[in-house]
């Protein structure tokens, strides 16, 4: 089942999630909706909060492997590094954002219950960050300078009110890429 994305704005999205306590059907099966409703909208990293579930369950593939995490905490940062960030809360928004470089994370699996360490660098780093931001109620927004929010402050406003930023083509992609996820079931 794909779910309906919030926007930025919207109360969920603004609360700390609570953390799973087991790992029951019900958080299978939210697992395998919040990666179909990622892929669906072409993200690369999902978190429970931007479905309106304030728990703490995130889902991300950046290309390599899918990674479901639940209780997701990182328990070691290095480097600093700028880079361009965008999330599906802010749809068509992409701001440079400031993150570690380098994390190791820590997980729960929910395919077999056991405590997973994951080293990561580059775009899975800057996912990892981003998606545990959102179970702490920040987005990446909160992470700029007040004077660039000030200065995006009308997109903000757009995507704020239920608007994207994308453009006509790219909405009409994205429709396609949805159509054509529907017809392959
Ligand atoms: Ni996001």
């Amino acid at each position: 089942m794909k779910y309906r994305i919030l926007h930025y704005g919207e109360e969920p999205l603004k609360k700390v999630s609570e953390p799973v306590k087991e790992i029951d059907n019900d958080i299978k099966v939210l697992v395998k909706d919040m990666f179909e409703t990622m892929y669906a909208a072409n993200g690369v990293g999902l978190a429970a909060p931007q479905i309106g579930k304030n728990i703490r369950v995130v889902v991300i593939d950046c290309g390599d492997d899918p990674l479901a995490m639940i209780n997701p905490s990182i328990i070691k940062k290095k480097g600093k590094e700028k880079g361009p960030e965008g999330c599906l809360s802010f749809p068509g928004l992409s701001e440079d954002v400031v993150r570690a470089t380098n994390v190791v994370a820590e997980y729960t699996n929910p395919d077999d219950g056991e405590l997973y360490e994951v080293e990561a660098e580059g775009l899975l780093a800057r996912a990892i960050q981003h998606e545990v931001d959102h179970l702490n109620g920040v987005v990446f927004v909160d992470r700029m300078s007040e004077a660039r929010r000030l200065q995006i402050r009308n997109e903000l406003d757009i995507i704020r009110h239920g608007g994207t930023l994308r453009t006509e083509g790219e909405e009409e992609q994205q429709q396609e890429l949805n159509d054509s996820m529907f017809e392959a079931k």
